[in-house]
């Protein structure tokens, strides 16, 4: 029996023995360390049978540590792995610079010493109470080496040693969630994904009452809105403060943009957005000329009379639209992604004067190629302000992208009647109207926005806290994740 062997049996813990071969020492450390200070610990550097640990490219000469006990940890990360799993195995490659773990599932992750050493988590490196770095990240070299890891319950003590001497710790539940092994980007990727099922020609529809009475109401709310773009509350109350009421029940503090915090869409003989007024709207986003613009916009309608006539609300999801664009337009795609759009809001004749112009290309991308981000609004196009050689380009291509939008079988279309809220994200749904005529009547709605980072707390902790902690799917504010 080996030195592995034995002491494995000494602490007659659950790992198996993988080293069928002398066990050699150690190499020696920069750092010093005392390895009998970590209970159960065994440490050495051995000469591992090809195979035998199963571990990727491992199979030359490791140094080896072996769990102390089994590390329970419950993923936060993804949908389809809520299990609770442990650490089994971990292994240091034989140039230090990787750390492989086996977990109890069986899956297998590695991780860079030098991202390691970044993910610290001891006292020196990272503030307990706020959570933040609290240590210079220049001061670790390019180059980093690990050379000793224990496992006590769910943490993992290392020691990195030559230029980055540091001792210090990483929870187990941070590498299980943070796994970037090829297989955890592909899960990553296919739960952040929108759903081709996701577009449905239904709106998804809840009652005001579930959403302001119930948390899982409100997680059921906002997964609707995350999984298809938008929901449909009924039965709101005909009080024009409803509209604050489910904005703040989303987040505390409502955005405001240029146009308040509360907004009313009402026709207008003198309208600052064409919005208020009769006129018919074509699919738009709203306030595209913002760095960021608003990610939810909710609307309530207050009165809706039935003798207007028109009127008709419009959604089309323009990521699908972008998507299949990709297909079917490659060329056109692409000038889409490289030549920059100019939007702008300029309006001196108003209570608040605004004059703000962006220049952003229509579809923004990924390291993956992946669309994270449409700018669609025609009716705040500013003068395009590109390379001559580049004018006719755009111009076809924003003609093809114009006509996919128009002809797209996938425009939801529907008439609000007084007490619907529609809830939408502004990011990725289009949103229309059609043109009406009140015939005496009134039609009236209330708007306000949530900021997409406040919509996107709410769910992840609401469904961290209370529901199966989904990954989840772009919400096209840019983010690359
Ligand atoms: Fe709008
Ligand atoms: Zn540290």
């Amino acid at each position: 029996m080996t030195l592995m062997q034995r002491n494995i049996t000494k602490v007659g813990k659950i790992v198996k023995c993988f080293i069928q071969q002398d066990v050699i020492p150690v190499r020696s450390c920069a750092v010093p360390h005392n390895i009998t200070s970590h209970r159960g610990l065994v440490v050495g550097s051995a000469k591992l049978k090809q195979g035998v640990c199963g571990l990727k490219n491992y199979s030359k000469s490791y140094k080896t540590v072996l769990t102390s006990n089994q590390s329970h940890l419950k993923c936060m990360s993804t949908a389809s792995s809520n299990s609770s799993y442990g650490v089994d195995k971990v292994q240091i490659s034989p140039d230090n610079r990787y750390l492989a773990v086996r977990w109890t599932n069986g899956k297998q992750s590695q991780y860079h010493s030098v991202w390691l050493r970044h993910n610290c988590h001891c006292d020196d490196c990272k503030q307990k109470d706020s959570g933040q770095k609290i240590f210079d990240v220049a001061s670790i070299p390019t180059v980093v080496h690990l050379h000793q890891v224990t496992v006590k319950g769910n943490t993992l003590h290392l020691i990195w040693g030559g230029e980055c001497e540091h001792r210090g710790e990483v929870p187990a539940s941070l590498l299980w969630q943070c796994d970037y092994s090829q297989e955890a980007l592909n899960r990553r990727y296919q739960d952040t994904r929108l759903d081709e099922n996701c577009w449905t020609k239904k709106i998804p529809e809840m009652y005001f009452e579930e959403i302001i009475n119930s948390d899982k109401g409100l997680l059921s709310f906002l997964t609707n809105i995350n999984v298809y773009g938008l929901c449909l509350l009924k039965k709101v109350p005909l009080k024009e403060d409803k509209v604050t009421q489910v904005a703040k029940r989303i987040w505390p503090y409502i955005e405001n943009t240029i146009y308040g915090e509360i907004f009313e869409v009402v026709a207008a003989p003198k309208p600052i957005n064409v919005a208020y007024s009769d006129v018919h709207l074509d699919l738009h986003m709203d306030l595209v000329y913002y760095e960021s613009p608003p990610g939810l916009q909710l609307l309530h309608a207050v009165r809706f009379d039935d003798c207007v006539v028109g009127g008709e609300s419009t959604f089309l999801d323009v990521f699908q639209v972008a998507q299949q664009f990709k297909v079917t337009h490659p060329e056109e795609f692409r000038s889409l992604v490289q030549i920059p759009a100019s939007f702008q809001k300029i309006h001196y004749d108003r209570e608040l004067p605004v004059h703000l112009t962006r220049q952003q290309p229509h579809i923004v991308l990924n390291h993956n190629e992946e669309i994270v981000r449409v700018n669609w609004a025609p009716a705040f196009e500013a003068p395009l302000t590109v390379n001559e050689e580049n004018v006719e380009t755009y111009y076809k291509a924003y003609g093809a992208f114009a006509r996919a939008v128009r002809d797209s079988p996938n425009l939801l279309t529907m008439r609000m009647k007084p007490g619907d809220m529609t809830v939408f994200n502004n990011r990725r749904m289009l949103h229309g109207r059609e043109q009406f005529k009140l015939n005496g009547g009134v039609r009236f709605l209330k708007g306000a926005y949530v900021h997409t980072d406040h919509f996107k707390i709410r769910l992840q902790t609401l469904s961290r806290l209370l529901g199966d902690d989904h990954t989840m799917k772009h919400v096209g504010n840019g983010d690359w994740f």
